[in-house]
């Protein structure tokens, strides 16, 4: 409805420009409002006062312009002007009813497209060096839903996992790998089912031997200068590390392929004419032997300027350099409008200085709009960063695997008799999902506290909270199989109908807002509101023993929108929904 209302608006800023009454290229940020008391109406607006200068009228005076030339809609029942010109809309109820049953039958539940756009989303990227750990956790997550509710809207979206998978610690791996293979043959392929302790185990070898060590740095140069060997070695260990990532997304329900890894070394060829573009520019600057470029805006605390590093005295490229070649491929190779960087907050200042860079040295089409749409840290119940009982990094792994255990527990001790099997799976949802949803309806931009206690509680807004909320909504139709919906009609009568059948309503708002930004935040703020607005329903409003068969019909369709709504929203953040729990 608020859309249907923006866009009336939209069509008024129109014919303004046409009769003079606003210049024709001005760009009108047109803003409508839920109103907190709905004797102001359902909607407003602000609109007459935002137009007073350009329109040199007075707000109120304008506010009865617009009103005027608002073109005619079914939806509303009344206009009116509020306090120094504020414009208030009455919404149709019946309107609103058509509405919703339309959405009932529509394939996107009703949801207004938006223009397609090609969008890059970079997430998950983690670092092929070390297993996964809790720190990829939120981008992966982050990043699936939002890509998740782009594609709803029609957009096209590529993913890319630009995934760490260059440098010099490959080379201290390789010639562990390398010396492994002396030693037990093929055997040394087992070694790498755990990569942590691999890890481990080739820093050891590099800091005890200057021998390991040298042949380490021979590697990465023959690496790097396309040895074949070397590159066979660095591709079997990739290739165990990504499948290490891989078995991870397939268990938390992750829509990443391999298809979709693009990461460091993929830009390896074009790095070498960075340099040389940013040279031609004139761009470059020598600070102790290595190339950087100074920007104006960047100044650390002292006001000192700040460089970003593009090639060092040794000739080696740095993060920077390959998020440079990467803008350039994303804008001019995969065409996007527009990319979106779920990335750790403490990379903020990496990103705003090759975004500039990227835009300054025009590697990216002007039009392209580049977000770091960063994260905080996910902490321990100390508030400290969260870490294993001895202080190591969590792995991911070990970290679902203990919110499996939990949610078993759980699971069981609601249902003491149900079977080994159903438990089981019921369990894998329940843990999962807790898990994901604690994450997802944080502000990503803030630190959270990650409690295993909280997020699989059954009230406020968790996971086992929605689950439920979604099999009760789903529970009635398990009743009522025998009753024939073909011509049943929603009608809106009682107050609780009318608020749930305006927050389902606002399906559509809530994923525009959650994709502009990328904030998943909102839309289980959403969810959580609409199962509370569907239990306030249900209290008061008897479906299965409503008082005429039209009342039991239509309340019935109110259910079925919620389910799929319900559905779709958790869906949309990568979240399964169970029939029963
Ligand atoms: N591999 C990096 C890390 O683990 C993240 C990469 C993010 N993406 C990018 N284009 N820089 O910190």
């Amino acid at each position: 409805m608020k859309s249907h209302i923006e866009s009336l608006l939209e069509q008024t800023i129109e014919s303004f420009k046409q009769q003079g009454i606003v210049p024709a290229d001005f760009q009108a940020r047109i803003q409508v409002d839920r109103t907190k008391d709905k004797s102001h109406g359902d909607l407003a607006t602000n609109l007459a006062m935002m137009l007073t200068k350009v329109a040199k009228k007075n707000p109120r005076e304008l506010a009865q312009l617009i009103i005027d030339t608002l073109p005619a809609s079914s939806y509303v029942a009344k206009v009116e002007i509020a306090g120094p010109g504020f414009i208030n809309f009455f919404i149709d109820d019946n309107a609103l009813a058509n509405q919703l049953q339309q959405a009932l039958t529509s394939d996107h539940l009703g949801v207004a497209l938006p223009t397609k756009q090609t969008i890059v989303v970079d997430y998950s990227s983690p670092n092929l060096a070390k297993e996964m750990h809790v720190g990829h956790l939120r981008s992966t997550i982050i990043g699936d839903s939002v890509v998740r509710a782009l594609e709803y809207l029609g957009h096209k979206v590529i993913r890319q996992n630009h995934v760490g998978d260059w440098g010099t610690q490959f080379g201290m791996l390789l010639a562990l790998m390398e010396e492994l293979r002396a030693a037990n043959g093929e055997q040394a392929k087992m070694e790498l089912s755990d990569l942590e302790s691999f890890y481990r185990a080739a820093k050891v070898r590099f800091d005890e031997s200057t021998e390991f060590a040298t042949r380490a740095r021979q590697l990465v140069v023959a690496l790097q200068s396309g040895d074949e060997y070397c590159n066979k070695l660095w591709r079997e260990f990739n290739d165990i590390s990504l499948s290490h990532c891989h078995d991870v997304y397939k268990r938390l329900g992750v829509s990443l392929t391999r298809a979709d890894v693009h990461g460091e070394s993929a830009y390896n060829a074009d790095l070498a004419q960075v340099v040389k573009d940013l040279d031609a520019q004139g761009l470059l600057s020598e600070s102790n032997g290595a190339k950087v470029v100074f920007q104006e805006a960047f100044r650390n605390k002292e006001g000192e300027p700040l460089p970003v590093i593009i090639q060092k005295a040794d000739g080696g490229y740095l993060y920077a350099t390959s998020d440079l070649a990467a803008m350039r491929y994303r804008s001019n190779v995969l065409k996007a409008d527009r990319a979106m960087y779920f990335v750790d907050l403490r990379q903020a200042l990496h990103f705003q200085q090759v975004f500039s860079l990227a835009k300054l040295a025009k590697f990216v089409r002007p039009e392209m709009s580049l977000e770091h749409t960063g994260f905080g840290t996910m902490n321990g119940e100390d508030g400290r960063p969260f870490k294993t009982r001895s202080g190591g990094v969590v792995k991911l792994v070990d970290l679902l695997d203990e919110a499996d255990v939990r949610a078993l527990e759980l699971v069981r001790s609601k249902n003491p008799d149900m079977d080994e099997a159903t438990l089981t799976e019921i369990a894998r949802v329940v843990g999962i999902s807790s898990v994901k949803y604690a994450d997802l309806s944080k502000n990503r931009t803030s630190d959270y506290i990650f409690s295993f206690e909280q997020m699989l509680s059954f009230e406020g807004n968790t996971a086992p909270y929605l689950l439920y909320a979604y099999t009760r909504v789903a529970g009635i139709f398990k009743r009522a199989t025998d009753i024939d919906l073909s011509q049943a009609k929603i009608v809106l009568e009682h107050e609780k109908e009318k608020d749930l059948g305006t927050k389902l309503a606002q399906f559509g708002e809530v994923l525009t807002r959650m994709t502009d930004k990328g904030l998943p935040h909102v839309l289980c703020g959403y969810l959580y509101e609409l199962a509370s607005e569907f239990s306030s329903f249900y209290e008061a409003c008897p479906v299965l023993a409503a008082e005429t068969e039209a009342q039991k019909q239509s309340r019935l369709l109110l259910a079925q929108l919620t389910a799929k709504t319900l559905k779709t929203g958790l869906s949309l953040l990568g979240i399964e929904t169970l029939e029963r729990m």
